[in-house]
């Protein structure tokens, strides 16, 4: 953002936090059809075209602290499990098993040095989703471990928001986020900004246990710049 933006940007924030009406003219907006929130149509559209695509937070860093440590993450309707290898990074993998599609980790959260499907007990690797080890291989005709290794989703962390993101041509997370992620970075220019982010990191536990249509809903963005209005304008 150049100076001229963020000059205009503050002012107009200012502006909007100050009026106490709506500005003189202001036309009177229609309800959003109840549908936007409640329509299986329209989720699957979103699903289809939008979700799949773009980074989506997934959780906070901290929900995984140690080696081992896992979390999973199901809003965008493709179970995933999230898990901090023993080098400290933070990997995504869909969290379906290579033998018959059972989940490879049924708790919400936990700690395995290996990832072991219940079922019949294949177990993967946590740095890599690697087949490791399966029960009565010799009778396994033809399996080639190497090409039964968990599928992997894009995963990146920024300011400790875990993002994934099911396009593997997708842009770097920084790269996406652009100036955003900019401005949150700086200070004090963008006094309002760090207010927003303790914001979200205050509530972000809370909010991954809503619906998707609250997660991802302006109203959740809109609401966060308020919630924090007393450092955004100074
Ligand atoms: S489905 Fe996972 S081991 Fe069989």
């Amino acid at each position: 953002m150049t100076p001229e933006l963020v000059a205009r940007l503050t002012d107009e924030m200012r502006y909007e936090y100050s009026r106490t009406a709506p500005p003189a003219g202001f036309p009177r907006f229609p309800d959003i059809p109840v549908g936007r929130f409640v329509s299986d149509e329209f989720w699957d559209l979103e699903r289809r075209h939008l979700w799949t695509k773009v980074w989506v937070i997934a959780g906070r860093s901290e929900d995984a602290p140690n080696p081992g440590d896992f979390f999973t993450f199901d809003d965008l309707g493709s179970p995933m499990v999230l898990v901090r290898g023993n080098d400290g990074e933070l990997r995504a993998f869909y969290n379906t098993c290579q033998h018959r599609g059972a989940p490879v980790v049924r708790d919400a959260k936990g700690s395995a040095r290996l990832l072991r499907c219940q079922y019949h007990s294949w177990s993967y690797d946590i740095d890599d989703g690697h087949l490791v080890s399966v029960p009565d291989e010799r009778d396994f005709v033809g399996l080639v471990k190497e090409e039964r290794c968990l599928a992997t989703v894009r995963c990146e962390v920024w300011d400790g928001w875990v993002f994934v993101n099911q396009d593997p041509q997708a842009v770097p997370l920084l790269e996406w986020l652009g100036p955003v992620a900019r401005e949150l970075d700086a200070p004090p220019r963008c006094a309002p900004w760090p207010g927003a982010a303790r914001w979200c990191r205050a509530t972000g536990r809370s909010r991954r246990r809503r619906s998707w249509r609250c997660t991802t809903s302006g109203t959740s963005i809109v609401g966060a710049v308020r919630a924090c209005s007393t450092t955004a304008v100074p």
